[in-house]
């Protein structure tokens, strides 16, 4: 998919943007301009490798009314205007949205002063049992921004047009165009997410996000919800429901392949809400969530990523080493999860301040991978027995989980002392043994 910087649109939302910046938008809703790209599957392109090829055209999406919080910064925000010639090679759909609201939308107004990229796609999309170029037509528009809780796919429905001999035909869909020169639209479905990607540590629990919304008239009292995971080129449905939205105590049917997993049928009916909750992740259970509702002739779908994350349990063999001769320490890293990781040794001399790499970089031990999916990794290091005594030796281990690197060190001894302490005590024994058996 391509990505774009709200900032840098098709020089007709610029224009739009640029001329009328000085409405206040005191009621609560506000236009939100926004360039996308229409994506067509390529015609013509046959004999190329037989991939699919797609082929892009800028499009602009006005979506009008966008419910907004009273907030200073909106205030230069500007209605929508059409362009003051209409042009039938523009494609500029427009789309009031205060019904169904999209959730979370005013994030589209301030993504623009944010700089976040908005990933905005338009396609042409057909319901279920629909004749090609029957009236009206249909789009769906797939909707994210970059670094932030929103992502939604919208089917738009074309508005109809009362057609006179002035009436413009979009020169690329052959739709007729509305007198100021748009492509007149409405949102009638919509589902949307609030995450795009979650980690939750292993045997936690999740409650993956998924919405949808419909016009006031419904589409459908039918809805069918799929959640399916994929992962690595492997599919598998993860639960699935029917349910009616005028009776469902009657009509609900839920399929729960997956043990631990839920939806409540209540906030289904009630809110659109069809979230799933997992309890007690395994490493399994990671991979992308595909939520697809279904109402009626239509469906959208959103995707979520699940990844699973253990930090590493790290220890040293020893505590306290005594050089007479090279010793070996083993760093030991367990039961982490994802892979990657990195154990590295560090010497603290008693003078320093900051920790030496060690020069030997250790032999690492092969990952072992443990029933639960997790990972251990040990790695071990000959300290020399020129390492003075009073010195560290640091393991210190990198992971995805952790935010700093974990230290564990091992304290170099003298090895006098000890022996010292070892024949002095030996022989005040034997001096007392003597005494006893003296008397
Ligand atoms: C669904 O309900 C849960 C609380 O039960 C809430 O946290 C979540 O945001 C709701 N999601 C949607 C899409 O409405």
């Amino acid at each position: 998919m391509k990505r774009q910087k709200t900032n840098s649109m098709t020089p007709i939302a610029a224009i739009l943007f640029g001329y009328f910046m000085t409405c206040a938008c005191a009621d609560g809703v506000a236009d939100v301009v926004l360039s996308c790209d229409l994506v067509e599957e390529g015609v013509g392109l046959g004999g190329m490798g037989g991939g699919a090829a797609f082929t892009r055209t800028p499009a602009t999406l006005a979506l009008r009314d966008v419910a907004v919080t009273a907030d200073e910064s909106l205030k230069a925000i500007t209605p929508f205007m059409p362009p003051r010639t209409p042009d039938p090679d523009l494609l500029l759909f427009e789309t009031g949205v205060s019904s169904p609201e999209i959730p979370n939308a005013e994030v589209l107004l301030h993504a623009d002063c944010n700089e976040q990229e908005v990933m905005c796609e338009i396609s042409r999309y057909s319901p279920r049992g629909s004749q090609e170029g029957s009236d009206p037509a249909y789009f769906m528009v797939s909707l994210g921004v970059e670094g932030v809780d929103l992502s939604a796919s919208l089917i738009l429905q074309t508005v109809t047009v009362e057609k006179n001999p002035s009436t413009l035909i979009q020169s690329k869909l052959g739709l007729p165009l509305s007198p100021s020169g748009t492509l007149l639209t409405e949102v009638i479905f919509l589902v949307f997410s609030h995450i795009t990607s979650v980690s939750v540590p292993l045997r936690g629990d999740v409650l993956l996000n998924c919405g949808f919304r419909q016009q006031n008239t419904p589409l459908s009292q039918e809805v069918g919800v799929e959640w399916r995971l994929q992962h690595r080129g492997k599919g598998r449905k993860v639960l699935e429901m029917q349910t009616r939205l005028d009776d469902a105590e009657e009509n609900t049917v839920v399929n729960e392949e997956r043990t631990g997993s839920s939806m409540d049928v209540a906030q289904v009916v009630a809110e659109g809400n069809v979230s799933l909750s997992l309890t007690q992740l395994k490493v399994l259970d990671e991979g992308t969530y595909i939520c697809t509702v279904s109402l009626g002739h239509f469906h959208a779908q959103q995707v979520i990523q699940l990844h699973i994350v253990q930090p590493p349990h790290v220890s040293l063999s020893q505590e306290t080493l005594v050089l007479k001769s090279p010793q070996t320490l083993a760093c030991h890293c367990s039961k982490y999860y994802p892979l990657d990781s990195q154990i590295e040794w560090f010497y603290l001399s008693p003078a320093d301040t900051e920790p030496a790499a060690s020069p030997d970089s250790g032999s690492l031990s092969s990952h072992r991978q443990h029933g639960d999916g997790t990972y251990s990794l040990s790695s071990q290091l000959t300290v020399p027995t020129g390492v003075a005594p009073g010195t560290k030796v640091i393991c210190r281990v990198s992971h995805l989980t952790l935010d700093a690197p974990v230290s564990v060190s091992a304290l170099v001894k003298p090895p006098e002392p000890e022996s010292y302490w070892y024949v002095l005590g030996f022989l005040v024994i034997t001096v007392l043994f003597f005494y006893q058996v003296m008397k």
